[in-house]
């Protein structure tokens, strides 16, 4: 047995962090903060820096992928303070005001940094940027952004016939449309709002399924006129409104609390209060997809927190059964599939995920890692072309698997290998830290067991 049942093992290419859970008694306890939400984290810079004034972000996530987006913003001028403390200061340089970087912007593992920058970047007028990021965000789609700002006058370049970064900007004066996004993709969506601040007039975007709306909170609260129809999933924004620079506080991110939801839910004896939580209602299909599953979670002292709902979530340990995920749901946790996965291992029954396509194009092919890896450990799962069909209640076995350098796939494996039996070892574990570099410290700290 090894001397702790969680260890890393780092090399000077990679860390392979190592799962072996005592044969009995292990639980898992305490109260925990987890980090900031990484979409609020990274609107708030983008706002903040395009803003007038300062804003006073409050809890921001110190994880790489909102350091990719304060290095980007810095480069066209803005000043932010460093990402060392929870309390970041960005100084606004004002609405079209972006300068043009002396280098190529670098967007890291970052969707959510290239696809909302570009509609930024693409409505600046007489000024060129260059934008690239890691081998996983150089191949994914690029075309679902790209498109929509060419019906506004765009003029982008990139590889694959205008597909995938590295991409060249030559900003312009851009007219305002009215978009049907064929994806509820709230990158798809901010990235068109943001280039409508940026037009004349009134840009609109309808999309199928509701997605997140954080953008559009936020860019309310900054002073922005924003126009909502709930009846047709419509967001309107009126062009060259000033925005001012604001105290944003950002809640903690429900996407990072969900691997300790299901922690929790899986290994018997386990109870955990995870506080000030983000539930936005765009962002709570893990909670009833939970709840159908038999979960045992409440919400504590709910609040209001600059413009965002909050509350304390309380989860402990209870037997799951299978359930059907699909349709408008899925876009309300579609960053929670893969550790959804994992709680369907455990479930009771066949658990179906469909509609969920969009996780093959996210920072790995999200169904096709799920099902390989997991299975690698004795699950029963079969790949669909849009989701996956989740046989549970099948002990699964420690085993050798790999992150495929997906932040989410990397703590999804942690937690299946906390109800393993044997070691599990997580290769390229270091992928966490793009939106929780605190994640192995707080396993760490709650778990509970006599070796
Ligand atoms: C995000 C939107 C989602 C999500 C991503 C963050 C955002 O992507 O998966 O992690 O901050 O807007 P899509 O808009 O591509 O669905």
């Amino acid at each position: 047995m090894a001397t702790a049942i969680v260890t890393l093992n780092k090399t000077p290419k990679q860390e392979n962090l190592i799962i072996e859970p005592p044969v009995t008694g292990l639980s898992l306890q305490g109260t925990l903060q987890i980090p900031g939400d990484k979409s609020i984290s990274h609107r708030a810079l983008m706002l903040g820096a395009i803003a007038q004034g300062e804003t006073i972000i409050e809890g921001l996530l110190l994880g790489e992928d909102p350091r990719s987006t304060a290095e980007c913003f810095r480069a066209m001028g803005a000043e932010i303070s460093p990402l060392n403390s929870q309390k970041v200061i960005v100084k606004g340089i004002g609405l079209g005001k972006l300068q043009e970087p002396l280098d190529i912007l670098n967007a890291g593992n970052s969707g959510t940094t290239i696809r909302l920058m570009l509609g930024l970047l693409a409505s600046h007028p007489g000024r060129f940027f260059c934008v690239t990021g890691d081998d996983s965000l150089r191949s994914r789609p690029m075309s679902r952004v790209i498109k929509p700002l060419e019906q506004m006058g765009a003029k982008i370049w990139g590889r694959n016939q205008n597909s995938l970064a590295p991409l060249a900007i030559q900003g312009q004066s851009l007219k305002p449309i009215h978009y049907h996004s064929p994806i509820a993709s709230a990158q798809v969506k901010s990235c068109i709002l943001l280039a409508g601040l940026m037009s004349e007039g009134e840009t609109t975007v309808t999309e199928p399924a509701l997605s997140r709306d954080h953008s559009e909170r936020m860019l309310q609260g900054f002073g922005a006129t924003i126009i909502i129809d709930p009846t047709t999933n419509s967001v309107t924004i009126s062009g060259g409104h000033v925005l001012t620079g604001q105290k944003v506080i950002v809640p903690g991110d429900i996407s990072s609390a969900a691997f300790w939801l299901v922690a929790a839910s899986i290994v018997p004896g386990s109870e955990l209060l995870i506080d000030n939580v983000g539930i936005n209602p765009t962002r709570t299909g893990i909670l009833e997809a939970l709840a159908m599953m038999g979960a045992d979670i409440t919400l504590e002292n709910e609040r209001i927190v600059t413009g965002e709902p909050v509350a304390d979530l309380r989860v402990k340990y209870s037997k799951l059964k299978a359930c059907t995920l699909e349709g408008a749901l899925i876009p309300r946790l579609i960053d929670e599939i893969p550790i959804l996965a994992v709680a369907a291992v455990f479930a009771q029954g066949t658990t179906i995920i469909k509609d969920a396509a969009e996780l093959r194009v996210k920072e790995s092919d999200r169904l096709a890692v799920m099902a390989t890896e997991l299975n690698r450990m004795g699950a029963k799962i079969t790949e669909l072309p849009d989701g996956l069909e989740i046989t549970g209640g099948t002990p699964l076995n420690g085993a050798t698997v790999d992150s495929y350098t997906d932040h989410r796939i990397a703590m999804s494996l942690a937690i299946a290998a906390l109800n393993a039996k044997g070691a599990t070892q997580i290769e390229r574990a270091e992928a966490a830290a793009v939106s929780y570099p605190q994640f192995i410290t707080t396993l760490q700290k709650i778990m509970n067991y006599e070796l």
